[in-house]
């Protein structure tokens, strides 16, 4: 392709980005995630998109440059971590890649499945899929998670300070699954360690364009599109797109699939992250969520965009 028709096409991607987000700006539904007091307050129109292609090219819709808490999204960079350190077979028979049905945080979904996690993204699973990481000490395992992150979105990522007190003080319910995971031998470090490291990353603060580059990386197939290193093996980005497309979402994980048609992962800071393999990475950015902890804007601009550019896998 041309660079003009590459231009072209670039300039009509940001057309149908500025139009998604004159339609949805006064979208009213859903509501800031209030059981964490700090995202209580967060601004509920803010509102940003940003997309990264393989080039290394990323564009900007809004309020792209606010840094917010990367909450569950974090999961799918510490899963990419732990599959390149223990490989995919080993993951999937150790943590799984099935649905529960049931709420992120569900103690009920654990108890039927004899306190076995089912996936990496509901809480039980990713508290579990933190305590795989081989680490030395409670500094290791967090040195070597913000620094994947960071690799991700090529630049240093730290910790919102506020977000992680706020965190830390009102999750008594995570800190319950994870020694329910140490009752059935799944919790592989001190629960304890784990919570904490897991509400840690939680608390990671980013930018909507920082989202875009860190799903740029799994779209671009494991390369960083802007810094160009390569972050995980190849082999690991399909295990990441499946569990993403089965329960990205949580529980309006099938919803989100038959309007976008593409994998996702949501966080309750307001982020959602869509991956086109090998065309780009979706980020978006807006507070207020559904019932069941994801954005309300950000599922409407994918299903959006998907279909003005033709993005579905399906
Ligand atoms: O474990 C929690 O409650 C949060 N720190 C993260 C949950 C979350 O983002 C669920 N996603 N939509």
């Amino acid at each position: 392709m041309s660079v003009n028709q590459n231009q072209e096409q670039r300039k009509q991607v940001l057309d149908f980005m500025t139009s998604a987000h004159q339609t949805f700006s006064s979208d009213k539904g859903g509501a800031n995630a209030s059981y964490i007091p700090y995202l209580a307050s967060v601004p509920s129109d803010l509102f940003g998109i940003a997309i990264s292609f393989p080039d290394g090219q990323v564009l900007e819709v809004g309020d792209t440059k606010y840094e917010f808490a990367i909450e569950s999204i974090s999961k799918v960079f510490t899963l990419a971590k732990v599959l390149e350190e223990i490989g995919k077979d080993k993951f999937l028979a150790t943590i799984g890649s099935d649905a529960t049905g049931e709420p992120f945080n569900s103690v009920i979904a654990l108890e039927l499945h004899k306190e076995h996690p089912s996936n990496p993204f509901d809480n039980a699973g990713a508290i579990a899929t933190v305590s795989l990481l081989n680490a030395k000490s409670a500094d290791d395992r967090w040195n070597q998670i913000i620094s994947t992150y960071s690799l991700f979105a090529g630049r240093d990522l730290t910790v919102n300070e506020e977000v992680y007190k706020s965190e830390s003080d009102t999750n008594a319910h995570n800190r319950g699954i994870s020694w329910l995971l140490k009752n059935s031998g799944k919790m592989f470090t001190d629960p304890d360690q784990a919570c904490d490291v897991y509400t840690r990353q939680c608390s990671v603060a980013i930018t909507c364009r920082d989202l875009a580059i860190m799903g740029g990386t799994i779209a671009n197939h494991g390369v960083n599109p802007v810094t160009k290193k390569q972050v995980i093996s190849r082999e690991n980005v399909q295990p990441i797109l499946a569990e993403m497309a089965m329960n990205g979402l949580y529980d309006n994980t099938g919803t989100w699939l038959y309007n976008t048609g593409l994998p996702g992962k949501s966080g309750v800071g307001g982020g959602i992250l869509a991956i086109v393999p090998g065309v780009c990475a979706l980020a978006v950015f807006a507070p207020p969520l559904d019932v069941f902890g994801n954005s309300v804007k950000g599922q409407k601009v994918g299903a959006f965009l998907s279909e003005k550019l033709g993005w579905s896998l399906l």
